[in-house]
């Protein structure tokens, strides 16, 4: 089994079950991600989910480079398309994700954390980019998407001298939203994701992709575009309900629609 999913209701944890090779990022590993992906888009009551890794020592430790020795030129053209593809689609979905990175995000771990949209780390982990000293770039989006993330001068920095940092200077730079200690990990994880699940899910979905599309863009398109990603909450019961919670002095319950 490559994932171990985790049912909490409104959130989900989702751990790759590879501890003896540091959950690394196999053929079977990303067939289940891609699954589980297209699975947690489709499922209504659920608003976040907490992406981990099994044991102490790796979040994932990036491609699983014994497979890759065996793979053909076209198994790793394609496996880079599925990658990419897996990213985006995490990126692109309407739930909310939330790297637990509970000790080494290297090469693609790091890529998979920097595709989720909050990351926490235990105080024990270490993130990197090593391609460049194994003949390759980072392939699953880890050259746009840790500029987005820390600036270029940063991501330069990292990915140029393919440098470990600690969890302490991946907070400092902005690569991690916060660190905890290693035993708290998973209930810090689980209270970060149900602050956020506490929230509208369609006003979730809208700011997500406000935000991811917007970034790139002009200032004026930007802003039309977070003006368009405001429109369907407009409609919505759930913003009734908080009007109305409100005026009423108590917690809204969001029902997603
Ligand atoms: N691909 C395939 N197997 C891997 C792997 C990877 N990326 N990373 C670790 N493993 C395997 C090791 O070969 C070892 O297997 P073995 O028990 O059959 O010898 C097992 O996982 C444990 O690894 P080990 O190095 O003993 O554990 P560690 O906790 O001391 O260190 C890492 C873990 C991840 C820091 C270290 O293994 C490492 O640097 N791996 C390479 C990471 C990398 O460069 N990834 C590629 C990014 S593109």
């Amino acid at each position: 089994m490559e994932w171990i999913v985790e049912d909490r209701g409104e959130v989900e944890v989702w751990t790759i079950a590879g501890e003896a090779r540091r959950n690394t990022f196999s053929m079977a590993m990303l067939a289940g991600l891609h699954a589980e992906v297209a699975r947690a888009g489709g499922k209504r009551n659920l608003r976040c989910v907490v992406l981990t890794g099994q044991g102490r020592k790796a979040f994932c430790a990036g491609a699983d480079l014994k497979e890759r020795a065996t793979m053909s030129p076209e198994q790793v053209h394609r496996f880079l398309r599925d990658i990419t593809g897996a990213m985006r689609a995490i990126e692109a979905s309407p739930k909310v994700f939330v790297a637990a990175v509970n000790g080494v995000a290297l090469g693609g771990g790091c890529e998979l954390a920097l595709a989720c949209d909050l990351r926490l780390a235990s105080a024990t982990a270490e993130l990197g980019l090593p391609e460049v000293g194994l003949g390759i770039i980072p392939g699953a989006g880890g050259t746009q998407r840790l500029p987005r993330a820390i600036g270029m001068a940063r991501a330069k920095d990292l990915i140029l001298t393919g440098r470990r940092v600690k969890a302490e200077e991946a907070a400092a730079i902005g690569l991690v939203n916060r660190v905890v200690p290693p035993e708290s990990l998973m209930a810090e994880a689980l209270a970060y994701a149900t602050q956020v699940a506490g929230n509208a899910p369609i006003s979730l979905r809208q700011a997500k992709r406000a935000m991811d599309e917007g970034f790139g863009l002009p200032i004026e398109q930007a802003i039309e575009l977070e003006n368009q990603m405001y429109q369907p909450c407009l409609a919505t019961k759930d913003r009734n309900e908080a009007l109305r919670a409100f005026a009423e002095k108590r917690k809204p319950v969001f029902t997603g629609e």
